[in-house]
């Protein structure tokens, strides 16, 4: 057995080295406050790089989702497509919210030049149509060819300031309707991917998003009409296939 040796009535610490501890334990809490402080304030150095990093990152991810999905499902022996295209659609939407963000803090883009057109040929859309375009464009098109109208490359191309979107609308109302695949070359780059069908758009709801597409982005073309929608759904009546670029003589 063996004896403890008795503290008698003695501190346990004596008194000085008590004192010694209580100045450590001040100083190292304080050193902990002021190092959290200093990290957190220290926290926005560059905000733009981050910003730039942050977007590649996202682009990255974006064109590896898109590209599975649309690539990959591929097509049944009908023409139509395993995959849902709000499935495409809602994923990137989901990516495009932080995108949006990211836009939002880095401020305004600046404005792009318009695409020229011939004197005294240009015809303003009305703000009410442009209003009604911007909410069917926010809900259609926007997950691919995105806020800016300036795509993803290298899977969804830009329809800023490309000659389709301001040429004669028979085209882009096709591709609404039924769809676009094969290769084509815009902005200097080779896209081989598909645009699907756009569901759930009437006539008005196309010739309105058209007319929006064609005067934003730096765009310059003149209003699409419901009539000019209607002609060519009458005209594309019965066709579910997408069309090819090749059958359309694009390039
Ligand atoms: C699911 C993605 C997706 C959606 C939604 C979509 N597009 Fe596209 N769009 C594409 C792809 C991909 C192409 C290129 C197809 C190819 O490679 O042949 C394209 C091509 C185009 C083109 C021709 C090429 C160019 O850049 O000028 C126009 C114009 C266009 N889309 C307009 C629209 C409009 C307007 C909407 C909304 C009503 C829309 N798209 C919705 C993916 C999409």
């Amino acid at each position: 057995m063996s004896e403890q040796p008795s503290s008698g009535n003695r501190p346990l610490i004596p008194g000085q080295i008590a004192s010694w501890l209580r100045i450590v334990c001040f100083a190292a809490a304080a050193l902990i406050v002021t190092g959290y402080v200093y990290l957190s304030v220290r926290k926005a150095p560059n905000a733009e790089a981050d910003r730039r990093a942050a977007q590649k990152v996202l682009r990255a991810e974006n064109t590896k989702k898109g590209l599975a999905l649309i690539n990959e499902p591929g097509r049944n022996a009908d023409g139509t497509y395993r995959i849902p295209v709000k499935d495409a659609a809602a994923l990137i939407v989901a990516d495009n919210k932080v995108v949006a963000k990211l836009q939002a803090a880095a401020g305004p883009a600046p404005a792009p030049a318009g695409a020229p057109v011939a004197a005294g040929a240009f015809v303003k859309a009305s703000e009410e149509q442009m209003k009604r375009g911007a909410a069917v464009y926010g809900r259609t098109c926007i997950a691919c060819h995105q806020p800016t109208g300036k795509g993803l490359p290298p899977v969804f191309p830009s329809i800023s300031e490309t000659p389709i979107v301001v040429g004669n609308p028979e085209l882009p109302i096709k591709f609404i309707l039924q769809g676009l695949m094969g290769p084509i070359t815009v902005g200097g780059m080779t896209f081989n991917s598909m645009m699907p069908p756009v569901p759930g758009v009437n006539d008005q709801d196309i010739a309105d998003v058209l007319t929006y597409a064609r005067q934003s982005f730096g765009n310059k073309g003149n209003p699409v009409s419901v009539d000019q929608v209607k002609a060519v759904r009458a005209a594309t009546a019965g066709r579910t296939a997408p069309w090819t670029t090749a059958e359309l003589g694009l390039k």
